[in-house]
C-alpha cells in the first residue's frame, strides 16, 4: 500500500472513530490511538521524512489535509459530547439533596410564646441588663443588707462591687421609676446563680417576671393570670396547681405555686408537684423605694423559671440538656 492509501485510510478511519465516540472516555481512547505521540499521524508523518523529495511534493498537501481533517473531527466531537452533557435531561426521580433546618432551642420557642400570651393580655415587653447593681437587684426589693438572699454563696459578685443579676426581679426596680400606673409588664431573661449544677439546677437560666400595677387589684387577679399563663404554655389539660404561703421580701403576702401532670408517668417528677414560681402582692416599700404610691395603687408580680416549665412540655428530666449545646438532643426539641 502506497502513502498516500495510508494517508487516506487515516483519514478515513479517524474521522469516524471520532465521530463514533459517545463520552469522553471513547474520545481520549481514540485521540491516543490517532493523534497521541505514538499514534498513526505521527507514524505516517515520519514515513512522509523518509520520503523521496519528488514523493513528498506530491504528497505534502494531502498530508496537511489529512491533518486539518482529523483535527477537525476531533474538535466537533468534543462540542458534540460537551452539548450532550450540558442537554442531559434532570433525573426527577434522583433523591434531592437533603437540606438542614435550623430549629429554634426550646427555651427560645417557649420565651417567645410567653411574649405572645402575655401581648395578648396587654403587657409590655420590657428587659434590663444582666450586670446589675446591689440596688436594683436587692435594695429596692425590700431586702435588706443581711438577708441571707445577699449571701455570697447565692449571688456572682464582679470585682467592681456590681452583680450578675440572680432574678428578673431587678427589673420591677428600674422599670417603677420610669412608669407611670396603671400598667402591665413582662420581663423575659437570663438570671445567674452560685450553685452547683446537677440535675435540677444550673448557675444560668431564664426567668420570667410578670408585674401589674393598678386600683384595686388583688390575688384574685394574680391567680387567673397565671393559670391563664399556665394553660396557654404547658399545653396540657392535665394540670393541677396549687399555691402555697411563702416569703419574699418584695411581695406581701407571698406564695410559692406548685404544679403537678396528673396524667405523668409515675416514674417521671412531674407526677409530684414541682415547685414552678414564685409570686405575691408588690409590697408597699418596693413600690415606694420605685416612686409609686402605694396608698393609691396595689400590684402582683410573679417570676418563673422557664427552664422547668420547657423539661414538663417536653419530658425533659435533666436541665443540663438546656445550656448542653448539644445539638443531638436539641434537635429533637426543635420547632
Ligand atoms: N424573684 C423570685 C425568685 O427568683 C421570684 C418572685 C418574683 C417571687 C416575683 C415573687 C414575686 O425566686
Amino acid at each position: 500500500m502506497s502513502l498516500r492509501d495510508d494517508l487516506e485510510l487515516l483519514k478515513t478511519d479517524g474521522v469516524a472513530a471520532f465521530a463514533a465516540a459517545g463520552d469522553a472516555a471513547a474520545l481520549e481512547e481514540a485521540r491516543i490511538r490517532f493523534l497521541g505521540s505514538n499514534g498513526r499521524e505521527k507514524e505516517l508523518t515520519k514515513a512522509f521524512g523518509a520520503a523521496a523529495s519528488e514523493d513528498k511534493r506530491a504528497l505534502g498537501p494531502v498530508l496537511n489535509q489529512v491533518k486539518t481533517a482529523l483535527k477537525e473531527a476531533f474538535i466537533a466531537a468534543q462540542d458534540r459530547l460537551a452539548s450532550v452533557e450540558n442537554d442531559a435531561p434532570i433525573d426527577l426521580t434522583l433523591p434531592g439533596a437533603e437540606r438542614r433546618r435550623g430549629s429554634r432551642h426550646p427555651i427560645s420557642q417557649v420565651a417567645q410564646e410567653v411574649e405572645e400570651v402575655f401581648s395578648s393580655m396587654g403587657y409590655e415587653i420590657v428587659d434590663g441588663p444582666h450586670v446589675e447593681m446591689d440596688e436594683f437587684n436587692f435594695g429596692r426589693l425590700n431586702i435588706p443588707e443581711n438577708h441571707p438572699a445577699r449571701d455570697h454563696q447565692d449571688t456572682f459578685w464582679l470585682d467592681n462591687g456590681k452583680l450578675l443579676r440572680t432574678h428578673t426581679s431587678a427589673v420591677q426596680s428600674r422599670v417603677y421609676p420610669q412608669s407611670t400606673p396603671p400598667f402591665r409588664k413582662v420581663v423575659v431573661g437570663k438570671v445567674f446563680r452560685y450553685e452547683a449544677v446537677d440535675a435540677t439546677h444550673d448557675n444560668t437560666f431564664t426567668q420570667v417576671e410578670g408585674f401589674v400595677v393598678d386600683e384595686g387589684v388583688n390575688a384574685k387577679h394574680l391567680v387567673g393570670t397565671i393559670r391563664t399563663m399556665l394553660s396557654a404554655l404547658l399545653k396540657r389539660d392535665d394540670i393541677e396547681v396549687r399555691l402555697r404561703p411563702s416569703f419574699f421580701p418584695f411581695v406581701e403576702p407571698g406564695f410559692e405555686v406548685d404544679v403537678r401532670l396528673t396524667q405523668a408517668d409515675p416514674s417521671s417528677r412531674f407526677s409530684r408537684w414541682v415547685e414552678l414560681l414564685g409570686c405575691g402582692m408588690i409590697h408597699p416599700k418596693v413600690l415606694e423605694a420605685g416612686g409609686i404610691d402605694p396608698t393609691r395603687w396595689q400590684g402582683f408580680a410573679f417570676g418563673l423559671g422557664l427552664e422547668r416549665l420547657a423539661m414538663i412540655r417536653h419530658g425533659i428530666t435533666d436541665i443540663r440538656v438546656m445550656h448542653g449545646a448539644d445539638l443531638r438532643s436539641l434537635r429533637q426539641f426543635g420547632a
